[in-house]
């Protein structure tokens, strides 16, 4: 499973980075908001940063202007994933740029029927919000499963992203269920080495080790 690093902060990515715990990041416009920066100049230094794909979302709804602000962003750098709504005009501009040799993250999904049709339109990832329809009381998890089974049905190539990652917990599921990636805040990320038998285990170790003497260098 690959993990990427839903943030637009360039340390936390960093950070993680140095840990091989990147495989690409994910960016949308309330992120770019919440880094304070340019998202143009942001977006460089994220692209410069990590190898893997990096997901800038465009801010235009009419597909004309999609297409053009997703041209823009692909010329910053090889791996740049142009991200688009799922909408008809999103739709629209995926099959173009996609058709174009561009990498395209088709987001704001919350239904199979919307992860079919992005699939149909080229899409070399789909962004399902996990925790968006938790809030709501219905089970995100339970899309990233219908659009595994929908995918496997037909054969799709277009990779599984579940997003909107709350807790360890989402992370592990759609592990289980066979999300191609998961993308996580970088406190998710860092949560899933946590685990209360591991802390009473290894101060477990420490009081023998101190109370043997046991040393090695
Ligand atoms: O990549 C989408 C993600 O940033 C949305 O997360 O927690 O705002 O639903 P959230």
């Amino acid at each position: 499973m690959k993990f990427f690093v839903d943030t637009a902060d360039v340390p936390a990515i960093a950070e993680l980075n140095d840990l091989g715990m990147v495989d690409g990041v994910t960016t949308n416009p309330s992120l770019i908001k919440k880094s304070g920066r340019d998202i143009l100049e942001v977006t460089k230094e994220i692209c410069d940063l990590v190898e893997g794909p990096v997901s800038a979302e465009v801010t235009a709804t009419e597909a004309e202007q999609m297409i053009a602000e997703g041209r823009k962003l692909a010329k910053i750098a090889d791996n740049i994933a142009v991200k688009v709504p799922l909408t008809w005009d999103g739709l629209k501009a995926c099959k173009v740029l996609s058709d174009e040799g561009n990498m395209v993250n088709v987001t704001l999904c919350f239904s199979a029927n919307q992860a079919l049709l992005a699939a149909k339109a080229g899409a070399t990832f789909i962004s399902p919000f996990i925790g968006r329809l938790d809030d709501i009381n219905l089970d995100g998890m339970q899309l990233i499963e219908d659009i595994r089974t929908v995918y496997d049905n037909y054969g799709f190539e277009t990779q599984i992203l579940a997003a909107s990652i709350r807790t360890a917990n989402h992370v592990a599921e759609s592990a289980r269920i066979g999300a191609d990636v998961i993308t996580a805040p970088p406190s998710v990320i860092k949560s899933l080495a946590s685990h209360p038998l591991t802390d009473k285990g290894l101060a477990a170790f420490l009081a023998d080790i101190k109370d043997a003497g046991i040393k090695i260098l």
